[in-house]
């Protein structure tokens, strides 16, 4: 039996097709038309006017910020419950991010507590430069109190929507809140280019300038003029070329990712101390990864045991994702809020839910799960 992933990539022979045409094209270099059409295409899937392709989703986040006018000294609001890339990004423009707990409801930002922040910091004259909302596992933010937050206090606001192309929330696109959205098209991500990020904003403006930055400030001379320093951010054309096969199959990853997601909800409703991650009802989720919290005390086995148990089928699980203010790469870094994050982390456990998955591959994790409970 082959090892079970969290989230393989799910490739086809259309990925394949699109891949050599490229090849045979000879647009091997961060420019060519399959950028372009990739940039129109998720342009157009996420209703936003421009999209940059680019070579990650941190090189999306990190120009997003420059764009925003974050810089040294400054500081970023971002979720304490996120993956280190969007503080990391904070951080590589000599900014310092304050981290904010997730809401009782939800694993997002807590809008309560950044008004809290953006209320204290107007009162001593320091706004921060930006507020970062995330998507987390693929559940949109409540965009509705953020933007109005961060219109009230003039920040700018960033979506780093890196896990969840394809969402909604009332009936808009994830990326396309705020001054900027940020998708990932990492390896694990619902659909991949091995590498590869992109940059969605309505300002063109914006666009202009991070696709000037993100090939080096090139002017447009014969010989190499740069009016900035900027960085080697492009996207290949070849990765572009399987990206746009990707997009084209999205709607049914999402589809299967809703049917894991069900078959798991329905496989261990019952067992004693095991919830699923909450969902909003303003949005659809695309359903990037089935997260649920497992209570030791009542289900009779803590988050590490599950986890060790389907790691001896050869099946991988992983922890929900450490609380940045609790990295030892942000030392002292403290939190608004009481903790909820903390025990998301605690408690939390990433379930198999690549869109490869097989049904009977599920039922083995359903079944080793339930094993574990005290029934
Ligand atoms: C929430 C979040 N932000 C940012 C990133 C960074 O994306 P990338 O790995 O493409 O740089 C990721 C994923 O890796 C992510 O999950």
């Amino acid at each position: 039996m082959t090892r079970v992933f969290l989230s393989a990539p799910d490739m086809g022979t259309e990925e394949r097709r699109m891949l050599l045409e490229a090849f045979d094209s000879n647009w091997i270099a961060p420019v060519g038309p399959d950028v372009v059409a990739f940039e129109r295409e998720v342009a157009d899937r996420t209703g936003v006017e421009h999209a940059v392709a680019l070579s990650s989703g941190t090189a999306a986040l990190h120009l997003s910020l420059l764009l925003a006018g974050v810089e040294s000294g400054d500081e970023v609001l971002v979720p304490s419950l996120t993956f280190i890339a969007t503080a990391a990004a904070v951080t590589y423009l000599g900014a310092r991010p304050v981290f904010v707990d997730c809401s009782s409801e939800s694993w997002n930002l807590d809008p309560a507590l950044v008004e809290e922040v953006l209320v204290q910091r107007a009162r001593v004259g320091r706004p921060p430069a930006a507020v970062i909302a995330v998507d987390l596992y693929g559940e949109t933010a409540d965009y509705p109190a953020l933007e109005s937050l961060c219109r009230r206090f003039n920040v700018p606001l960033i979506e780093d929507s890196a896990e969840a192309l394809g969402s909604t929330h009332r009936h808009r696109e994830a990326g396309s809140f705020g001054a900027a959205g940020v998708f990932s098209f990492n390896g694990n991500k619902i659909i991949t280019t091995s590498g590869g990020g992109m940059l969605v904003t309505g300002s063109t403006a914006w666009a202009e300038r991070a696709r000037l930055l993100a090939t080096h400030a090139k002017e447009p001379f014969s010989h190499f003029e740069h009016v900035a320093v900027g960085y080697s951010y492009r996207l290949s054309n070849l990765l572009a070329a399987l990206g746009r096969a990707q997009l084209r199959g999205l709607d049914r990853r999402i589809e299967r990712r809703r049917q894991i997601d069900a078959a798991y909800r329905d496989g261990l409703h019952g067992l004693p101390g095991i919830s699923p991650m909450p969902c909003t009802a303003a949005g659809t989720s695309n359903h990037w990864l089935t997260c649920v919290l497992i209570d030791p005390d009542c289900f009779g086995a803590d988050r590490e045991k599950v986890r060790l148990a389907l790691e001896d089928a050869d099946i991988e699980s992983r922890p929900t994702l450490k609380p940045l203010h609790l990295q030892p790469a942000f030392p002292n870094a403290g939190l608004v809020g009481s903790g909820h994050c903390t025990r998301v982390f605690d408690q939390g456990l990433c379930l198999p839910t690549g869109s490869a998955l097989s049904s009977a591959d599920q039922s083995r994790v359903i079944d080793i799960i339930k094993v574990q409970a005290r029934v």
